[in-house]
């Protein structure tokens, strides 16, 4: 038997583990390579990345941010200094506390090195047609998960530039409660039908559905010819929503995972844009409806759905403030047209005599007037 052979007859190179770890030692030598050609080792530009996105922090703070010792931070940063990529300064009254800053030229060099990892990504996206990077990913998260890898958090190793082709933004303690929730508990799977009523009569175009969770609405539009995006704060809803887009044979929907309380979706991109049943804090919910609203193409639409006041104690969260009305609506999307604004009564099956009232919102964007 060969060195390269196990007991079990299958060479080494045949294994899952060593597989995983080549494909890894070959993607971070590769971006070394792009970071040597940029004249910067991974701690430097993982310090530099850190600065750039700190701007003002303290040498201590950065070591911390990092996850190393406060001596290879500095030795890290006095090198980017001497280079002029970096520029320290002192805390206002406090000589002995040194602020670091990106100079205009580390500025530019981070722009450089943020290009170049959009490339690679890119690159690594082209290598598979869309299922079997939704099925890899897939893959990867359930090997995160029963590794007890947190994927969402991630996304870069301490001190240790490494391409990453996820789509990430930070997410939260809302996130936790809701993989909690689809895991224990699992959701619907048929899309709104006031949805599927006002989006029928439309061309199938751009649709992104904000708080997507398990993916009905995202799924159903999918199905119908629209090229979707769907982001949610949750793995577990999003892990199910490409696993059956991936049964489907969906090319989309696309997945981000996100917290909707920093997210901006990108502006004026979308013919449909989504926002089901997502009753965030009140003094969350003017981003969120200015990134919905600003996401909508002129001529597009906007649809809306969630538990009005009306159903307080009834269906939704237990905070009033998180619930819609009408009025909520009306000047939460003022630069919109409103086409539908209603309340709808369902009875739940063992809902006694109090129907749970919801509202829809159906609005477009205008089109420049011409002039
Ligand atoms: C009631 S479910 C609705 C899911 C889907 N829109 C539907 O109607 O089936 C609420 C969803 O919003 C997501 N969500 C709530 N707050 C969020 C936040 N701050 N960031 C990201 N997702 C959030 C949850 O993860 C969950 O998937």
């Amino acid at each position: 038997m060969s060195s390269r052979e196990r007991a079990s007859g299958a060479p080494l190179e045949q294994d899952l583990g060593f597989r995983l770890s080549r494909i890894s030692r070959t993607l971070r030598r590769q971006w070394r390579d792009e970071l040597a050609d940029l004249d910067l080792a991974p701690p430097e530009a993982a310090t530099l990345r850190a600065i750039v996105e700190h701007p003002g922090c303290a040498l201590r703070a950065l070591a911390r941010l990092l996850a190393t010792d406060p001596m290879s931070a500095k030795r890290c940063v006095d090198g980017l200094e001497r280079r002029g990529l970096v520029a320290s300064g002192h805390r206002a009254g406090d000589r002995r506390s040194r602020t670091l800053r990106a100079s205009d030229a580390g500025l530019a060099l981070f722009a450089t090195l943020n290009e170049r990892l959009r490339e690679r990504e890119r690159h690594l996206a082209r290598l598979l047609a869309p299922n079997r990077r939704s099925a890899l990913e897939l893959a990867l998260a359930d090997l995160e998960r029963g590794l007890d890898i947190e994927a969402a958090n991630n996304e870069r190793e301490p001190m240790n530039e490494s391409p990453t082709n996820h789509q990430h933004h930070s997410t939260t303690d809302a996130a936790a409660m809701w993989n909690e929730r689809f895991a224990r508990d699992g959701w619907a799977k048929e899309p709104d039908e006031e949805l599927v009523e006002l989006a029928s009569p439309l061309a199938p175009g751009d649709a992104i559905d904000l708080g997507c969770g398990t993916g009905r609405n995202a799924l159903w539009l999918a199905r119908h010819g629209w090229r979707v995006t769907g982001v949610d704060g949750s793995i577990v809803g999003l892990d199910e929503l490409r696993r059956d887009a991936l049964a489907l044979e969906l090319a989309s929907p696309t997945t981000i995972i996100a917290d909707l309380a920093a997210y901006e979706p990108p502006r004026e991109s979308f013919d449909l844009v989504v926002l089901a049943n997502i009753h965030v804090a009140p003094e969350q919910r003017p981003a969120l409806f200015a990134g919905a609203a600003g996401a909508v193409r002129p001529g597009g639409h906007l649809y809306v759905i969630g538990h009005h006041l009306d159903a307080l104690g009834l269906a939704g969260p237990p905070d009033p403030q998180r619930l819609y009305t009408e009025a909520v609506l009306e000047a939460g999307f003022s630069n919109l047209t409103i086409e539908r604004l209603e309340r709808l009564e369902r009875r739940l099956e063992d809902g006694g005599d109090h129907p749970v009232v919801d509202v829809l919102f159906w609005a477009t964007k205008p089109t420049a007037v011409a002039a």
